[in-house]
C-alpha cells in the first residue's frame, strides 16, 4: 500500500490517509512474522494472519479518523479525501515527510514549488505571463526585456552587449531564462529591512552561517558531507558577499546532478539576480545585468561548468570593486522588494538547518495531534497580507513545527513580536537550529530581525507565556488541521482572552457549523467571532498539492447575530431581545 490506506466510506468516496507513520504500521507486520518463524508451509495461515492485522489497522485508523469530530467544519480535513476520479490524475497526496523536503528545481527552487518528485514536469511551471514563455527543465523563462522600473529604480539605457560576452544562448531575441521571476510580485517595505546602522557600523562579517558546500546535493535528504561526498573530483566555487568584502561561500559546481533536490548552482544564481534586484544601485545593477547575468543563466541552460564558474568570478570582481558605501546608501533608500527574494533567502536558512534532519520530523503518530505539515511562504504572505499583519504587532503560531511561520512574519512584515509554542522535541530542536542559522545570514545580509520568541517542547496547553501574550496578539495561526476535537477545545479555551480586531488564522473551523448561543456559553468569545471561509490555492501547504480551505475568525466586538438559535431569534423578534455582550 506503499503509504496510503485506502477503503471505502459511506459515502462511496475512496479515502486516502497518507502519512509516513502508515508505512511503519504496515512494517510492522513483517517482523512480528519473522519473530515467529513462520516458514512456507504455513503460509497460507501468515497471508491470512496478516489480512486479520491489517483489517484491524484499518480499523484502528478508521477509529482514530473519528477522533475528529463532524461538528468541526467537516469530518476529516477536505484535503484529505481523494478526488473521485483519480485515474491518471495526482491524487494530490503525498507522505508528509517527503514534501516537507522540497525538490530543488534548477532555477524556480524554493518551498512554494515543492512537488511531488525531484524532477520537474510541465505542471511545475505556472503558466507564463505575456513575457514568459516555457523552456527546458520547466524553468520560468522570459524574454530578455529591460528589468522594468519597477524592480530597480532608474533603469539606465541599455548598453550593448559586449563583443564575445553571450552566446548564442542569450541572443536578446531568443527567451533566455531566470533563476528568479523578474515580475513577479513586490512587497512593500513595511519597516526599515535592512540595518543600515548595522552596516555603517560594521565592516567585518564574523558570523559562521553553514556553508553550502556541507551540504549533499544528490540525496532526498542533503545531509552532512561526510557519508557521500568526495570533492577532491567536483569543481567548487566561491561567491563573494555583497556586503562583507572578507566573506565568500563556497559551492560544488556539478550539473551533472540533475536530479538534486538542493541545488546550489540555483542558489548562486538567485543570489547574483537579487544583488541585481535589490542589492544594487542602478548603474551597476544594469551593469551586472548586461554583462554577467546573461552568460550566468546561458552556462547554467547548457550546464557548462567552466563558463559558470567564470560567471560567478567576473561577478566577484565586480562586487569588489563597487564602493560598500553606494551600496547601503542605495539599501537605505528602497522602499521595496522582490516577494520572492523573502521566501529564497528563508529557503537558504531552511536547506541548511531543516533539510539535513527533516527525517527528524516523520517522528509522530499517524492521525495524532503532532502530526507534522508546514504552511508554504506563498500562502502565508498571501494570509498575512489579508490579515494585515504589520510592523509592530504581535504575532503567534500555536504548533509552530519548526518555526517557518514565525521567523516569515518577523521578517516579511517586521511585527514587534513573532512568537511560537511547540511540544514535539525534535521540531523544537530544529526551530532552534533553523533561527540560529537565519540570524547569522540576516546579519550577512544586513537585514533586520525583530523579536522572535519560541516556547518550546511545551504544549500551548496551560501555558503561562502564551496566556500572557494571547490579548496583545494581533494575529493568531493555528493549524489545527489535524488538531482532535479535544486540543481543537484547549484552543477555543486559549483563545477566550483574544482581543477586539485579533484575527485568527486556521485551517479549519474554528467555530463548529451547528455553534449556537446558549445559557452556558454566552461570554464565550466564539460569539463574538466573525468566522471567514477562503478557498485555499493550490501548493499552500506541504502535505498535498490540491487546495484545500482555510479560515480568518475576527474578534469583533458585538455578537454575531446568525449564532442566535431559532428560538433566540424567535423571542427578539416578539420583541424581547437577548442580550448578548461581554
Ligand atoms: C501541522 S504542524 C504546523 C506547523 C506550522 N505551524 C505550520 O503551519 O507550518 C502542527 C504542529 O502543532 C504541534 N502541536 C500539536 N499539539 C500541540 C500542543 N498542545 N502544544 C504545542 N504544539 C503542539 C505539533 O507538534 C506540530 O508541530
Amino acid at each position: 500500500m506503499g503509504g496510503q490506506e485506502s477503503i471505502s466510506n459511506n459515502n462511496s468516496d475512496s479515502f486516502i490517509m497518507s502519512s509516513p507513520n502508515l508505512d511503519s504500521q504496515e512494517s510492522s507486520i513483517s517482523p512480528i512474522d519473522e519473530k515467529k518463524g513462520i516458514d512456507m508451509q504455513t503460509k497460507s495461515l501468515s497471508n491470512y494472519s496478516k489480512g486479520t492485522l491489517l483489517s484491524k489497522q484499518v480499523q484502528n485508523l478508521l477509529e482514530e479518523a473519528n477522533k475528529y469530530d463532524p461538528i468541526y467544519g467537516s469530518s476529516l480535513p477536505r484535503g484529505f479525501l481523494r478526488d473521485r476520479n483519480t485515474k491518471g490524475k495526482d491524487n494530490g497526496l503525498v507522505p508528509l515527510v517527503e514534501k516537507v523536503i522540497p525538490p530543488i528545481h534548477k532555477k524556480t527552487n524554493n518551498r512554494n514549488t515543492r512537488k511531488k518528485s525531484s524532477t520537474t514536469t510541465k505542471k511545475d511551471v505556472k503558466k507564463p505571463k505575456a513575457a514568459k514563455v516555457k523552456g527546458k527543465n520547466g524553468r520560468t523563462n522570459h524574454k530578455h526585456i529591460p528589468i522594468s522600473k519597477q524592480e530597480i529604480d532608474t533603469a539606465r539605457e541599455k548598453k550593448p552587449l559586449k563583443k564575445g560576452q553571450a552566446n548564442k544562448k542569450n541572443d536578446r531575441d531568443s527567451p533566455s531564462s531566470t533563476f528568479v521571476d523578474w515580475n513577479g510580485p513586490c512587497l512593500r517595505l513595511q519597516y526599515p529591512l535592512f540595518d543600515i546602522e548595522y552596516l555603517r557600523s560594521h565592516e567585518i562579517y564574523s558570523g559562521t552561517p553553514i556553508q553550502s558546500i556541507s551540504l549533499r546535493t544528490n540525496s532526498p535528504q542533503p545531509t552532512s558531507l561526510s557519508s557521500d561526498n568526495d570533492t577532491s573530483s567536483v569543481t567548487t566555487a566561491k561567491l563573494q558577499s555583497i556586503l562583507f568584502s572578507n566573506y565568500m561561500e563556497e559551492y560544488k559546481i556539478d550539473f551533472k546532478r540533475s536530479t538534486a533536490i538542493y541545488n546550489p548552482m540555483s542558489e548562486i544564481g538567485k543570489l547574483i539576480e537579487y544583488s541585481c534586484l535589490v542589492f544594487l544601485p542602478s548603474p551597476y545593477a544594469e551593469q551586472l545585468k548586461e554583462t554577467i547575468l546573461p552568460d550566468l543563466n546561458a552556462s547554467f541552460d547548457n550546464s557548462d561548468t567552466k563558463g559558470f564558474v567564470n560567471a560567478i568570478n567576473l561577478y566577484n570582481k565586480m562586487i569588489r570593486e563597487i564602493p560598500r558605501q553606494r551600496i547601503i546608501d542605495h539599501l537605505e533608500t528602497i522602499d521595496k522588494i522582490p516577494r520572492s527574494f523573502i521566501h529564497d533567502f528563508l529557503h537558504i536558512v531552511y536547506t541548511r538547518s531543516i533539510h539535513p534532519q527533516a527525517n527528524k520530523l516523520k517522528h509522530y503518530k499517524a492521525f495524532s495531534n503532532y502530526v507534522y505539515g508546514e504552511l508554504l511562504p506563498n500562502f502565508l504572505s498571501d494570509v498575512y497580507q489579508q490579515c494585515q499583519l504589520k510592523k509592530g504587532d504581535t504575532f503567534m503560531d500555536l504548533g509552530s513545527g519548526v518555526g517557518n511561520c514565525v521567523v516569515q512574519a518577523a521578517l516579511e512584515c517586521g511585527c514587534a513580536l513573532s512568537f511560537g509554542c511547540e511540544i514535539m522535541d525534535d521540531a523544537s530542536d530544529l526551530t532552534i537550529l533553523q533561527y540560529e542559522e537565519l540570524k547569522k545570514r540576516c546579519k550577512l545580509y544586513g537585514m533586520r530581525l525583530n523579536n522572535v520568541e519560541f516556547s518550546l517542547k511545551k504544549s500551548f496547553v496551560d501555558n503561562n507565556r502564551v496566556a500572557e501574550l494571547i490579548p496583545q496578539c494581533d494575529v493568531i495561526l493555528v493549524n489545527n488541521f489535524l488538531f482532535d476535537e479535544d486540543l481543537n477545545k484547549k484552543v477555543e479555551k486559549i483563545l477566550q482572552t483574544a482581543k477586539v480586531g485579533c484575527k485568527i488564522i486556521s485551517l479549519k473551523s474554528l467555530r463548529s457549523l451547528t455553534y449556537q448561543i446558549n445559557f452556558y456559553n454566552v461570554e464565550n468569545i466564539f460569539n463574538r467571532l466573525k468566522v471567514q471561509r477562503y478557498d485555499l490555492k493550490e501548493d499552500s501547504v506541504s502535505w498535498t498539492h490540491s487546495g484545500g480551505e482555510y479560515y480568518i475568525s475576527t474578534v469583533m466586538e458585538d455578537v454575531d447575530e446568525s449564532l442566535f438559535s431559532p428560538a433566540a431569534r424567535g423571542r427578539r423578534n416578539r420583541g424581547t431581545p437577548v442580550k448578548y455582550t461581554r
